[in-house]
């Protein structure tokens, strides 16, 4: 779908914005874009238990992908601009359906959003585009998987095509239980039942997230940061969304950033483009560093949570209006986005049973001041405050603590001084975020 331009030179001023959705990484965007140039206001839908602690923020109670209420309220907030957070309502298209409206979002529309939604769709648009990527192969049955998997003789990796919340990838031992988890993905035990079935060739190397913010032609790419992913200490058991992260990650310079755009984000923008896709939002990379050079293991079509909580209080007050250049394919006449060089550090507080069945409802205490000297942010995921106005938990990743520091080792210290002041039955969290980067750690609970 291309999107009209608003004329060339003119950005209408940004003074009330509406962000989309209710978890850590959409506190974070409310929490920067209200610290942005011009901002007076802004409201987040739904939002959570946290959004009205943040100065002029303000929860909306209307769901993410009420389109009519989201509309009505753009017209009754004067909003200037619409922040998509998550993947759901980007791939059913709720950018579409605001832009049919008139209004300004930041988000890609249904189509962009594939990029994400068919993991098929984007190792296409990769093979034609020559973006390096993990070799391929789909299956329609176990029969035409198990063929794939002896000739290979190898463990591969399987996955779902869809969005599968976290849970649609196996990365299995041996070939047994390669087999078991095609047979386990055919019959829906990734959270969606597959149709088709990926099967992968197993990269190795460090993980490492990018991010470019993207007008349809131009981006801005933000510092790599790097997620972790696995629930418990030294990367071991379940998957989850993330549990802590850090940035900018050493691991990628600035002259390797500068290739990976070149590789992989300026392709990938060009193949969306070529495909008559007007793609304003996030390009999110998730690559391997491998020992062939940098592959894409996935795209998502929106900010990371947690690296999205990390990466905000490193981006300067141009945000708002970087943001809005970007929703009216104006980047070129935004202002820079200037970003701080500290270490930004991220843990993340997650409830008791994430990510199979979190508690929820449990009573939260919080202790910590905010001392404006220290660069530390208390964002909510999580939380949701009952009719008395008590803080309760009401999800799997409840909080996320982000400090910045001049060294990594500072960052981190005080993120786990500070999580000592936050209480909740249960209350889980990984005490090695950020082992790459930090010299001392120590793994005794408090
Ligand atoms: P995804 O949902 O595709 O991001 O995959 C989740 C996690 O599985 C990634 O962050 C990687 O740690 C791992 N993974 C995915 N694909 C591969 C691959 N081809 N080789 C090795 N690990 C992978
Ligand atoms: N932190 C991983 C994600 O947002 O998908």
């Amino acid at each position: 779908m291309s999107i009209p331009n608003k004329s060339d030179h003119v950005r209408p001023t940004i003074k009330n914005i509406l962000v989309i959705g209710r978890g850590g990484r959409e506190n974070a965007l409310a929490w920067g874009l209200s610290k942005s140039k011009g901002v007076e206001k802004v409201l987040v839908a739904p939002g959570n238990g946290g959004t009205e602690s943040i100065a002029n923020c303000l929860c909306l109670d209307v769901a993410e992908t009420n389109v009519e209420a989201i509309n009505q309220n753009c017209k009754l907030h004067d909003i200037d601009l619409v922040v998509i957070g998550a993947e759901g309502p980007l791939s059913e298209g709720l950018a579409d359906k605001l832009r049919q409206k008139g209004i300004i979002v930041f988000g890609p529309g249904k189509d962009g959003a594939q990029l994400e939604a068919s993991k098929e769709w984007a190792k296409k648009l990769m093979n034609e585009e020559g973006i390096p990527t993990a070799k391929h192969w789909a299956v329609k049955n176990t029969e035409e998987a198990i063929a794939i998997i002896e000739k290979f003789n190898t463990p591969l990796v399987v996955k779902v095509d869809g969005l599968a919340g976290g849970k649609g990838v196996a990365i299995p031992e041996n070939i047994d239980s390669t087999i078991k988890a095609v047979e386990d993905a055919f019959l829906g035990k990734f959270g969606i039942a597959g149709e088709r079935v990926i099967l992968e060739e197993m990269l190795s190397g460090p993980e490492v997230s990018i991010f470019a913010l993207c007008d349809g032609n131009e981006m801005v790419i933000l510092p790599p940061a790097q997620d972790h992913k696995r629930l418990k200490e030294g990367d071991q058991g379940p998957n989850t969304g993330g549990m802590g992260a850090y940035a900018p990650a050493p691991l990628i310079d600035d002259n390797e950033l500068q290739k990976i755009k070149d590789l992989i984000l300026i392709p990938t923008l060009k193949g969306l483009k070529n495909r008559g896709i007007d793609y304003r939002g996030v390009i999110y990379a998730g690559l391997m560093l491998t020992n062939e050079g940098p592959k894409v293991i996935e795209f998502n079509c929106r900010f990371g949570d947690p690296e999205c909580q990390t990466l905000i209080p490193l981006l300067g007050i141009e945000l708002a209006e970087v943001l809005q250049a970007c929703a009216l394919g104006q980047l070129k006449n935004s202002p820079k986005l200037s970003i701080r060089k500290e270490c930004s550090a991220c843990v993340v507080a997650a409830a008791e049973g994430y990510p199979e069945a979190p508690r929820k409802g449990d009573s939260i205490k919080i202790n910590l001041e905010l001392d404006p000297n220290i660069s530390i942010q208390l964002f909510h995921a999580g939380t949701e405050r009952n009719k008395s106005n008590q803080l309760l938990t009401s999800g799997g990743r409840v909080f996320s603590l982000v400090t910045q520091g001049a060294s990594f080792d500072q960052a981190f210290a005080i993120a786990y001084e500070s999580m000592k002041k936050i209480e909740f039955k249960g209350i889980n969290y990984r005490r090695d975020i950020g082992y790459q980067v930090r010299k001392t750690i120590s793994l005794e609970s408090d």
